[in-house]
């Protein structure tokens, strides 16, 4: 039973295992990133049931690039044929859809349909569903730096809230949770500076197998903690 009122207003997901279960299941890699893809749209669906504000989908980090060409080269077709198919249903679900990381690397057709859907979803007041595409939070961080000194900004003025408007993920609050799937329990350069008090939620399933059921098991995990962004319990306050 989750209660309405600790609802984290900003998850963000690591799926990680397609690969692993696919081969599992002698079955080629991309057939666990397809099972992924399904997988999102039914957390995202969830997501909303719920009143989560903002997901971030972890969905191609920068290092992804370095995995083998044909695997790259299907895995931007299946982005392609994700967004192609998933624009109507974001419009019609009123979501806002948005994108953080180097998307200027990404093959054009995709460049062309996130810019599509950033902009037939940006009026949009429902879940803002963000791709970490082409992301490292490394990355985001020094292009953020780069950005900042161009303004030609003095340093006395540089404030967190301040380094916080050059990133990528401007205007969207920091994530309450942290979901990593497929029993790794790493940060993987995803949302460095952001996650600085997010909580975190690990668990041995690979991501195609992540069901909504297990979605809402780990957001009623995070309901049962307390959250002291470095301060003392409420108890121990006199
Ligand atoms: C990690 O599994 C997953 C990825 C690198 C890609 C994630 C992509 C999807 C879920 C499909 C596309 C989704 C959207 C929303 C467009 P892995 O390959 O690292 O698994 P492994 O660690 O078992 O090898």
């Amino acid at each position: 039973m989750l209660l309405s009122d600790k609802i984290p207003a900003h998850v963000g997901v690591i799926m990680d295992g397609n690969g692993r279960w696919a081969e599992l299941r002698g079955l080629p890699r991309i057939e666990g990133h397809r099972r992924g893809a399904e997988r999102s749209r039914e957390i995202i669906t969830a997501a909303m049931e719920v009143g989560i504000k903002a997901l971030t989908l972890y969905a191609f980090s920068l290092e992804n690039w370095q995995r083998p060409k044909n695997e790259v080269t299907t895995l931007m077709r299946l982005l392609e044929i994700y967004l192609r198919n998933e624009l109507n249903e974001f419009i019609e679900k009123g979501i806002v859809f948005k994108t953080i990381g180097e998307i200027w690397r990404l093959p054009e057709n995709i460049q062309g349909l996130i810019a599509e859907a950033e902009a037939r979803t940006a009026g949009n007041t429902g879940l803002t569903l963000i791709a970490a595409l082409s992301y490292g939070g490394r990355n985001e961080i020094i292009r953020a730096v780069k950005k900042l000194i161009s303004t030609g900004v003095s340093p006395d003025r540089i404030t967190e809230d301040l380094f916080d408007s050059f990133l990528d993920t401007a205007g969207i609050s920091s994530p309450d949770l942290i979901i990593r799937t497929s029993g790794e329990r790493r940060i993987s350069n995803f949302l460095l500076w952001q996650g600085a008090y997010s909580e975190f939620y690990f668990t041995d399933t690979l991501w195609p197998d992540f069901t909504k059921e297990e979605f809402f098991l780990a957001l009623h995990d995070y309901q049962m903690r307390e959250r002291r962004f470095g301060a003392v319990p409420m108890r121990a306050k006199s």
